[in-house]
């Protein structure tokens, strides 16, 4: 009789929508402490430029999620004609108002904003995105295992807090990630080597990108190209993260959304793999309500709770 499939041994699937629950658990405490402790209720400011439908389904979530784990959303929508100098005037009130400790402006904005100069705008201290130069500086500069004293971008954060959750230590492992963005590569790439991994970071111009992966305990992979990685790329048990999030066309007219890996193919090899959707997803969230925690609590005079 063939084995069933149960008994082959697959990875373990990483459970971020459960982890992200637990955070934001853990986020929620926090913010009924500070609160009790006498300080204001922390404050997230929203702004979203446009109508573009999935930024106004981010922003909603944010918001109603900020007001859930009991602090304050302050909720700014702006025609997309908006101007710049418009847009910069309303970060200036935000960053002099003491109620906001941290801004989130939904990017992508639209084509006559330099995004640039609005994220220079943002006070460093209350930009829970962690994308200042400022704060993109103190991330690319930190020591090996050195407290994160200042904003971090909030996807790279979610992965890896997953993977230390999954892991315990990462010192020593080779991670391999697949991009080289702003948003998401380049930093997770600067935390795992604070978290002492051997690190390489590819793009669409590396060689052997297959053999590369190959020899990495970790695999990071944030492109936006469905099934792009692999099973037979894959070393065995290694600890696959699926940052994609495509959109594709499903049965009855429907979408559903994929990631960047070839999630079948890589099950039976890996040793722990994100699904898409309930992977890294929900951690985003999550971690900017962290990041908007450990501003208050910094203004507060506060350690930061370890990430
Ligand atoms: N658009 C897509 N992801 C993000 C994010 O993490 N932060 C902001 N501000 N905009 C986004």
């Amino acid at each position: 009789m063939k084995m069933v499939d149960a008994k082959l041994p697959h990875a373990r699937i990483i459970d971020g929508k459960a982890f992200a629950a637990g955070l934001q658990k853990r986020v929620a405490a926090g913010v009924a402490e500070l609160v009790a402790s006498g300080a204001p209720k922390p404050g997230l400011a929203t702004v979203l430029v446009g109508a573009d439908a999935a930024s106004q389904v981010y922003v909603r979530s944010k918001g109603k999620l900020a007001a859930e784990l009991g602090m304050a959303n302050f909720d700014h929508r702006l025609p997309a004609e908006t101007t710049e100098a418009a847009l910069l005037a309303l970060i200036a009130t935000l960053n002099a108002d003491p109620a906001i400790n941290g801004i989130l402006v939904q990017l992508p904005l639209p084509r006559h904003i330099d995004t640039a100069h609005v994220l220079l705008a943002i006070d460093p201290a209350k930009d829970v995105d962690g994308f200042h130069p400022i704060n993109v500086g103190r991330l690319g500069s930190i020591g090996a295992g050195a407290p994160l004293d200042f904003p971090v971008p909030c996807t790279p954060l979610g992965v890896s807090m997953l993977l230390q959750d999954a892991l315990g230590s990462l010192a020593g492992l080779n991670a391999v990630v697949i991009g080289r963005s702003n948003l998401v590569g380049r930093p997770v790439a600067q935390l795992l080597l604070r978290l002492d991994c051997t690190v390489t970071i590819t793009h669409s111009r590396t060689r052997d990108l297959p053999g590369l992966c190959r020899q990495a305990d970790i695999v990071v992979v944030a492109i936006g190209k469905q099934e792009f990685l692999r099973g037979d790329w894959i070393k065995p048990g290694a600890a696959v993260i699926d940052v994609g999030i495509n959109r594709i066309p499903a049965d009855g007219g429907k979408t559903r959304l994929v990631g960047d890996a070839a999630f079948a193919e890589i099950l039976p090899v890996a040793g722990h793999l994100t699904p898409v959707p309930g992977g890294v997803g929900p951690m985003t969230v999550a971690c900017l309500m962290f990041n908007t925690l450990q501003a208050a609590r910094r203004k507060a005079g506060l350690a930061v709770v370890s990430a």
